[in-house]
């Protein structure tokens, strides 16, 4: 009796685990990263990436936070638009996709401190010549832009283009194209991927300075939640003291560049 009991203990310990598991309360194993994965050099897919098909530099960073946290790291791949609700309604922990702290965005999430500076460039034809300069898109320029990306807001509210004279596109990597083929005259977009893409494309960069200003990328997590940014910025504190993120970003440069010939 005594036997049977303690079995059926046993399995009910089981059974009470198991449903712990599944449902998926308590502390769960994995921390999710939402990302849009079309940003080279800090996320893209390849054949042999670091996790997965994913890799870069945001990749190599979000597997330093979860490891540091004792958990193993999920990645949740989608559109660059949908990233601050994903996180806002918890379907994912963070945002680690390049993304700029922009005041806007601080209204719906919380940023971690920030880790990369960047600006926007201009993408344009390798034997282009009247686009030196910010200014020049104004001059009736067919110009590219990624949905929801800081470069289409300072094409569209800085610059204030003519909304005919703006295409937007779901992804960098898409949009460079059409620079590429004659349809757009040039491309607004972050430095160092814009650099990835035009170096991977044949195209040139055009680069101003004084138009655009510089833009830091921090990870986002759900407005309140303290304890994982306490972990976020403890990482990256370490990461950038040790010159782990320097490195990174040097390490990544190369290997784009290296794919590109
Ligand atoms: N820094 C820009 C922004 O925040 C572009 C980020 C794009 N990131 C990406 N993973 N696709 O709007």
């Amino acid at each position: 009796m005594r036997k049977v009991l303690t079995k059926i203990a046993a399995i009910s310990a089981v059974a009470v685990l198991a449903a712990g598991a599944l449902a998926g309360c308590g502390e769960s194993n994995t921390v999710i990263m939402g990302t849009n994965a079309a940003f080279p050099p800090f996320e893209y897919t390849t054949s042999q990436g670091l996790v997965g098909e994913f890799d870069g530099i945001d990749v190599a960073i979000a597997s330093k936070i979860a490891e540091n946290m004792g958990k193993e790291l999920q990645i949740e791949d989608m559109e660059f638009d949908g990233l601050i609700a994903s996180v806002s309604t918890g379907k994912v922990d963070m945002v680690v996709a390049g993304m700029t702290a922009t005041d806007e965005r601080k209204q719906s999430v919380d940023f971690s401190e920030p880790y990369y500076v960047a600006s926007q460039i201009m993408v344009v034809a390798p034997d282009n010549t009247d686009i030196t300069k910010a200014e020049d898109l104004k001059n009736d320029k067919n110009v590219g832009v990624v949905l929801g990306y800081t470069g289409d807001t300072i094409v569209t509210e800085d610059l204030q283009l003519d909304e005919s004279k703006i295409t937007r596109a779901n992804r960098g990597i898409d949009i460079v194209q059409d620079v590429k083929n004659g349809k757009l005259d040039a491309v607004v977009i972050d430095s160092a991927t814009g650099k990835a893409l035009a170096e991977k494309n044949g195209l040139k960069v055009v680069e101003d300075a004084e138009a655009f200003e510089t833009e830091e990328y921090a990870i986002a997590v759900k407005k309140g939640n303290t304890e994982l940014l306490d972990k976020i910025n403890e990482t990256l504190a370490q990461m950038k003291a040790n010159g782990e993120i320097e490195q990174l970003a040097l390490e990544y440069d190369e290997k784009l560049a290296e794919n590109a010939q």
